[in-house]
């Protein structure tokens, strides 16, 4: 099964994408983590990323395609995705579809995970993540350790406040498109309220698999 989860930034896609890939037994896609990692390794896919994603902006379609091609065309995807963050813009939508009609596949389900701007806000001005797995926190200051790894806690750059701002306006401006066009496409885009615990808002994802 291939997923889709949509929705702005601190809404728990990532949180909630572990869990979904933990349950559902396929693995979880981030592109996020995806730079991150290429950053970190100081490739050219990551340097050439690093800049838009300090300030908050997409990177380049180009960029992004590139990456679903890699990871949807692997082995490790033979069972499905869950696509955590990896449908930004109208175009990424379709050249997923276009790439995946080319493998004989296509998004089984589309998630969109819904919270209001101050929540949103207020998770992100608190998070901080593991700078090993990525594993998301609230509440625990940078320096602590990461529960599942070991890792050194860190914050993110672009959650200092400026790139916060920036990120919900590009967030309006060029993926909240993307659930009309899902629409358009005779798609269904399945909403979550994903304000609560993060349990409740598995078991309100879970069920909105299933249903
Ligand atoms: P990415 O890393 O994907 O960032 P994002 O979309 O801004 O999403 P976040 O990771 O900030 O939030 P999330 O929804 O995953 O929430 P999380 O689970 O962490 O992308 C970073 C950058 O990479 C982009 O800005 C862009 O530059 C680039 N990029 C990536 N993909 C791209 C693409 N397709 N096209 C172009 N550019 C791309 O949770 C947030 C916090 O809230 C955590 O602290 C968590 O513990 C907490 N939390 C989670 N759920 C709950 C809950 N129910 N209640 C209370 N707290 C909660």
């Amino acid at each position: 099964m291939i997923i889709v989860l949509l929705g702005p930034p601190g809404a728990g896609k990532g949180t909630q994408a572990d869990r979904l890939a933990a349950r559902l037994g396929i693995p979880k896609i981030a592109t996020g983590d995806v730079l991150r990692a290429a950053l970190r390794d100081g490739t050219k896919r990551g340097r050439e990323a690093k800049a838009y994603m300090d300030r908050g902006d997409l990177v380049p379609d180009s960029v992004i395609l590139g990456i679903l091609q890699d990871v949807m065309t692997s082995p490790a995807t033979a069972k499905g995705a869950i696509l955590d963050g990896a449908v930004r813009t109208v175009p990424q939508a379709e050249g997923l579809g276009i790439m995946l009609a080319e493998i004989g596949k296509k998004v089984d389900r589309i998630l969109l995970f819904d919270v209001d701007d101050d929540e949103l806000v207020k998770r992100l001005s608190t998070r901080t993540v593991c700078e090993g797995c990525q594993t998301p926190y609230m509440g625990r200051d940078p320096g602590s350790k990461c529960e599942k790894c070991g890792g050194k806690l860190v914050r993110r750059k672009d959650d200092e406040p400026e790139a916060i701002r920036n990120r919900l306006e590009v967030y309006r401006t060029q993926t909240a498109p993307v659930i009309d066009w899902y629409g358009d496409n005779k798609m269904k885009v399945l909403k979550i309220d994903a304000d609560g615990p993060v349990d409740e808002v598995t078991a309100r994802a879970i069920e909105a698999l299933n249903g």
